[in-house]
């Protein structure tokens, strides 16, 4: 079976992800029995196109690459559709919904997800607002539809987290989570420290891919908010709002704040934790100081970690990239590659 993908938000993920499926295409046929095509792409401010029979993948990008609208797509395909247009006209198995995050209202994302659910098409999202806001219920919708709700690259990126701790963990009870969870503001500080500004180290996080459509969300700590909730949601099956968790980021930081740390060997790192008392879950995000030597402490750049706190097995330590366009691209394939997985372990080929 080929998988038709169709791309709502054709951004630094969504050009992330079509960059790897074109540059993987036989290795993923040939290690995975994976083969795609592109049916839709949908954009806000680039435009979309649609044509159920498969879209040149890399035309798109190169248009992309050179900032020329979609509509001028020189191969068959209908122009101009809306987002709710192109999920209800396409013939998709997998929407990848990789619109920008609103974490106050969730939306449009989570109108999106929830459409392309009720149509029974499986959703890879790497968007936290309807993740952090809708969990539960749209989990619920992909149950009833007999389709798969996916949001790996929600938290650190490509970095297995989600999928490893609800699989490779189950059986444990988690009894609190530490960690970095933000790739912009570390990048940030650990360029503060290294002497640049703020007003310098900012724009360079957004030329590489790691800041959010509104940085807002990074340097006023929202994002490790809604990752804290997703988190606490999922594997501590709460329901935090990430609005109502106590949260600080890292604008009054000074690079003489980060200066006077490391001469007592630490680091100022923005802090995400969640701790669970016999059932009572408290979550937070607050810049702190580490210590420098600590695994916490040594994460450079756009690396985040998450120590997670189990009974069975104690301390596990995640850490890997946080942001970027190949990284979480590759989420995104992951969470794909598993409905691959699941769809041929349901139907067998042979
Ligand atoms: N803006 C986010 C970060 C992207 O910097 O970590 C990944 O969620």
């Amino acid at each position: 079976m080929k998988f038709k993908i169709a791309i709502i938000g054709f951004g630094t993920v969504g050009q992330g992800l079509v960059e790897i499926l074109l540059s993987k295409k036989e290795f993923l046929k040939q290690t995975e029995n994976f083969e795609w095509s592109l049916v839709a792409v949908s954009d806000f401010e680039k435009g979309s196109v649609l044509c159920n029979e498969g879209l040149n993948a890399q035309e798109l990008l190169s248009l992309t690459d050179n900032s020329v609208p979609l509509e001028n797509y020189t191969g068959n395909g209908i122009k101009g559709l809306t987002p709710e247009e192109t999920i209800r006209r396409s013939n998709a198995d997998i929407v990848v919904e990789t619109t920008y995050t609103n974490i106050e209202t969730a939306e449009p994302a989570t109108s999106f997800v929830r459409l392309a659910l009720s149509l029974d098409k499986h959703v890879v999202s790497s968007n936290k607002g309807p993740a952090a806001l809708h969990y539960n219920e749209l989990q619920q919708l992909a149950r009833e539809h007999g389709v798969q709700y996916l949001i790996e690259g929600t938290v650190l990126s490509g970095t297995p987290v989600i999928n490893f701790v609800k699989e490779e963990l189950a059986g444990n009870e988690i009894k609190s989570v530490k960690g970095i969870f933000n790739g912009t503001t570390n990048f940030i500080l650990c360029e503060m420290e290294k002497g640049k500004s703020y007003d310098e180290a900012l724009p360079e996080a957004q030329k590489l891919g790691y800041a959010e459509a509104d940085p807002t969300a990074d340097v006023e700590g929202f994002d490790v908010a809604a990752k804290v909730a997703i988190l606490a949601n999922i594997l501590m099956n709460k329901s935090l709002n990430p609005l109502k968790i106590p949260r600080r980021g890292i604008t009054h930081l000074t690079p003489q704040h980060l200066t006077n740390a490391l001469k007592k060997n630490k680091r100022w790192k923005l802090i995400g934790e969640i701790t669970n008392n016999d059932g009572e879950v408290v979550a937070s995000v607050s810049p702190q100081e580490i210590d420098a030597d600590s695994p916490l402490g040594s994460t450079n750049g756009a690396m985040n970690a998450i120590v997670f706190q189990t009974d069975l097995l104690g301390e596990v330590t995640i850490f890997g990239p946080g942001a970027g366009k190949k990284e979480t691209g590759f989420a995104i394939l992951s969470d794909i590659l598993r409905i691959n997985k699941l769809t041929k372990n349901k139907f067998p080929e042979s």
